[in-house]
């Protein structure tokens, strides 16, 4: 097969994915543990003609990224967040950038509503409780609380907070949302539409599925937090950066709030030894909502779609800055 030009990997893509890139494409990719080093990344793009951007910590995509890129016809990426990308730069130097979008919202909303339930039900206490050896017939066993009649307050009702809005639903609880626009009754679906300040004093459980940039960048700190049921439960799912770290876990440490739950951190990886980590009713997943065997293969297969298509200089099947003026 006729390759269709050079592209850098910045990682390793499940491997089906890789496979049909390397069948089209000549690859160079970094294959070592860690983050792809920047200075190796602007040497390889000097001649590429896509970039596919692949790794938990995906690199940064700016200005600067794109001028050392003179001939970069795509940019690709497996994830449906993307605020590590500069998309006015890639409008601006006419090269689109395509994320994957639907593909991991099921998955995503059940890691999301497993946070829910972790922390409605002690489950990192009652866990180290058998690690540890403390299970006997007589130990005391942490008590939780029902989800059943409670209120879940979504901030972010987009494709991934509608999918969680419907587990919560289905464990009778009631759900609230506040998003930047109130969404029309049928994406509704029967969540009802509050003021940010009224979901943080109703709501018995709130869970951030919010994309990450400069309205929300910490969104959450001690203000917020205050204004909170001293029962309630803060779930993150989206970014750590939606959160200020050391606010939150004062007002774990200190009872303003019951608990939290987070996939997500800033710094991110967390430290295991940072404190907000010792708390026992905290609870922290390494960023793993999109991780499962067919979604991860979905979002790799919608990534490398993404990819050839521009490298064929047809339109993205998902593109973010669809309607540019093409390289
Ligand atoms: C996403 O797709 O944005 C997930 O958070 C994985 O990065």
């Amino acid at each position: 097969m006729k390759k269709l030009g050079k592209i850098v990997m910045t990682g390793k893509p499940m491997p089906e994915a890789d496979a049909w890139i390397r069948e089209r494409c000549e690859v160079v990719s970094w294959d070592e543990l860690g983050v792809m080093p920047r200075p190796l990344l602007l040497e390889w793009l000097a001649d590429a003609d896509g970039l596919m951007s692949v790794g938990g910590q995906p690199v940064k995509v700016d200005a600067e990224l794109l001028a050392h890129a003179p001939k970069l016809r795509v940019i690709a990426q497996s994830s449906v967040g993307y605020d590590n990308v500069d998309v006015a730069a890639c409008t601006a130097s006419g090269v689109p950038f395509g994320n994957t979008p639907g593909v991991l919202t099921e998955a995503t909303a059940d890691l999301t509503y497993l946070l829910v339930l972790s922390a409605a039900r002690r489950l990192k206490e009652s866990v180290a409780i058998v690690q540890e050896g403390r299970w006997t017939p007589t130990s005391p066993i942490p008590l939780g609380v029902d989800l059943f009649g409670k209120t879940l307050g979504m901030v972010g009702l987009g494709q991934i907070g509608s999918a969680v809005a419907r587990r919560a639903m289905a464990s009778g609880m009631n759900v609230i949302y506040h998003n930047r626009h109130r969404r029309s009754p049928q994406e509704e679906n029967g969540a009802v539409y509050v003021g940010f300040a009224e979901l943080l004093a109703q709501a018995d459980f709130i869970v951030v599925l919010v994309p990450l940039n400069e309205d929300s960048r910490g969104l959450f700190g001690a203000a917020e937090f205050a204004k909170m049921k001293k029962t309630a439960f803060f779930i993150n799912a989206a970014r750590g950066a939606i959160v200020k770290t050391e606010e939150l876990y004062a007002a774990v440490r200190e009872g303003v709030i019951a608990g939290c739950a987070l996939d997500v951190t800033d710094p991110e990886p967390i430290p295991a030894d940072h404190p907000l980590l010792q708390l026992p009713n905290v609870f922290v997943t390494p960023h793993i909502g999109s991780a499962t065997l067919e979604t991860r293969n979905r979002m790799a297969m919608l990534a490398a779609e993404n990819l050839i298509l521009g490298l064929e200089k047809k339109p993205l099947k998902t593109c973010v800055n669809a309607d540019i003026n093409y390289r």
